[in-house]
């Protein structure tokens, strides 16, 4: 098996989709896809993944109709009920990653609770982006810095976004056949390696996580530098 990224981050598309395709409800689509992030919690533990963040609510999904929006808000809550004990069993630390402004105080209450109870846990960080965009990320840490009087640099961002807990993902797997990152971690995004997935999210399954992270090892990570450099990091700076 292919040696694990250290941070998997995804964008998890296409539960509208399912759902039509079986003359279902687009919250029914959802509640599968909420089986399938269960799923792929237990394969990156098992796999050794230190690091997964999922895209669960984005800042414009707000524009959703209201009835899709309440039942997303009454899916996380259900899943802040049922879920946690067990995550935290299995060492999951939970993280919950956006604006909490405009959710319910029950909750923001629920979150902040769920986050102390797996403080402790030591086998995978799972940051679940809720109410996030990468530009509000982008936006809230520039407020930051200029509000305690500090230089805005690249180091000073980095350490004040939303997702400093964490280094950067390493993989962004987007599933539902649609290529682009739709605001998502935008500056994290920087030297990510992107896979988009046919899959629609409810369909998302570990062989498909596989194939993602094999993808992902047969990739040559420059990070600006040349291939040569990479083969030969003595000669780092030197042209030829
Ligand atoms: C995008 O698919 C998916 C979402 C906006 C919601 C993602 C939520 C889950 C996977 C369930 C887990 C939820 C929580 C609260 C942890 P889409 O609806 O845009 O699909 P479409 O492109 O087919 O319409």
């Amino acid at each position: 098996m292919s040696q694990a990224p250290h941070h998997i981050a995804i964008v998890m598309d296409g539960n509208g989709r399912w759902a039509n395709k079986r003359l279902m409800p687009r919250l029914a689509g959802h509640r599968q896809g909420m089986e399938s992030l269960r799923q792929c919690i237990r394969a990156c533990v098992q796999r050794g993944v230190a690091v997964l963040t999922v895209f669960a609510f984005s800042s414009e999904n707000w524009r959703r109709p209201a009835d899709e929006v309440s039942g997303l808000m009454d899916l996380l809550a259900t899943a802040l009920g049922k879920e946690v004990a067990q995550l935290r069993k299995d060492g999951v630390q939970l993280h919950f990653v956006g604006e909490r402004t405009g959710l319910s105080e029950k909750i923001c209450a629920g979150l902040a609770q769920a986050e102390s109870a797996t403080a402790q846990g030591n086998r995978l960080v799972l940051n679940i982006c809720f109410n996030y965009g990468g530009r509000w990320d982008v936006a809230q840490a520039a407020t930051k810095l200029c509000a305690s009087g500090q230089a805005i640099t690249e180091a000073s961002l980095a350490s004040s976004m939303a997702m400093a807990h964490v280094p950067d993902p390493d993989l962004i797997i987007r599933t539902g056949g649609e290529m682009r990152l739709s605001n998502f971690l935008l500056w994290q995004a920087a030297y990510a390696e992107l896979y988009f997935s046919e899959r629609l999210w409810p369909d998302f399954d570990d062989a498909e996580l596989d194939r993602a992270i094999a993808a992902f090892s047969g990739r040559e990570r420059r990070f600006g530098q040349t291939s040569s450099q990479l083969l030969h990091p003595k000669d780092a700076g030197k042209s030829s």
